[in-house]
């Protein structure tokens, strides 16, 4: 697939940010609908020991609170980098959500430098992701992250 990742960063780029907690959700939604298989995407923020699910497209899940050291989740957050797992019933560290997940890309949010959250994304698709996936949602990360800080620390 050719990439439409400039295209989707400038129509993110151009979303309204007068709700923030809005503006994440709109995010997550405009993923999983411009990337199909982009089946779940959540927005997870760092408070305390625990990374909370703040906003998401797709089922509910049971994990809306996860405990720092569990789940690649928590993985992307201690080791401060990308984690792009291709196949996670092969990855004893994966936290389940779904049954049909099969890779998930968690990319971490910075700001000034540190890590405050997370975009979590979970694909039907086993190899889902490329270095191409990692690049554009990385770019998403940036342009969410002062909103993210502005959330937790107003
Ligand atoms: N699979 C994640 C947990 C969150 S769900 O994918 C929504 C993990 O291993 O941390």
């Amino acid at each position: 697939m050719v990439h439409a990742g400039k295209e989707q960063i400038n129509e993110i780029s151009s979303l309204t940010r007068r709700h923030a907690s809005d503006f994440l959700k709109q995010i997550c939604d405009y993923l999983s609908e411009k990337n199909p298989k982009f089946n779940w995407t959540g927005v997870y923020v760092l408070q305390g020991d625990k990374l909370a699910l703040e906003a998401y497209h797709g089922e509910a899940t049971e994990h809306v609170s996860i405990k720092l050291g569990e789940g690649l989740c928590s993985l992307a957050i201690h080791e401060d980098r990308i984690i792009n797992e291709s196949d996670v019933k092969s990855n004893g560290k994966y936290l389940a959500c779904f049954v049909n997940t099969n890779a998930e890309l968690v990319v971490p949010i910075r700001f000034k430098g540190k890590a405050i959250g997370e975009i979590d994304i979970d694909s039907d698709l086993k190899n889902a992701f490329s270095t191409e996936d990692e690049k554009f949602v990385e770019q998403v990360a940036e342009i969410i992250a002062p909103v993210v800080n502005y959330l937790y620390t107003s």
